[in-house]
């Protein structure tokens, strides 16, 4: 019986909670810069000790972690070094629920599917967005 109600439960978490994209896709050239943002529920204006945010990028055969926060606290260590020095998180807006990640100094490679893990006090979800980066040999 117990193990119905945590089930029940973790099914009432995930039907509450949700991180959106503003955006599903995204296309920009090669050397200009992006902002790629998810919006997740904020219920209870809580400590950020409790916020999880693990972003990738995942292309063909790997994956690759391009934004890392754990118990509130951003984890640069880590990032993928193909992203070592080019993002950039608002911090003012996480606040509120918003995760927006600036992507600077945009290359080929970065081309692919991104998604962000959230998890807080209120739940667990994800929300995913593809990015296309096109170089000169496209133009
Ligand atoms: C997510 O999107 C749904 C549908 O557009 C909207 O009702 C909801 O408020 C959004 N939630 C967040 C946290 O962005
Ligand atoms: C990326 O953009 C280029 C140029 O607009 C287009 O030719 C190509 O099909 C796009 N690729 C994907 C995967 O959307
Ligand atoms: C991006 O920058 C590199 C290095 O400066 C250059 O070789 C390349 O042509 C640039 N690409 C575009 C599309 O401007």
């Amino acid at each position: 019986k117990r193990l119905i109600f945590f089930f029940l439960f973790i099914y009432w978490l995930s039907a509450t909670f949700v991180v959106n994209v503003t955006q599903s896709s995204y296309q920009a050239e090669e050397n200009h810069s992006i902002t790629l943002e998810w919006t997740f529920t904020t219920k209870t204006q809580g400590s950020w000790k409790n916020l999880f945010i693990y972003c990738s990028l995942l292309a063909p055969h790997k994956e690759l972690i391009f934004y890392h926060i754990h118990e509130g606290v951003e984890i640069p260590d880590s990032q993928h070094e193909q992203f070592s020095g080019r993002v950039q998180i608002d911090k003012d807006v996480l606040r509120e629920g918003r995760i927006r990640l600036h992507v600077s100094r945009l290359r080929t490679e970065d081309s692919g599917l991104y998604v962000c893990y959230v998890k807080t006090e209120d739940g667990f979800n994800s929300g995913r967005c593809r990015l296309n980066v096109t170089g000169e040999s496209f133009g």
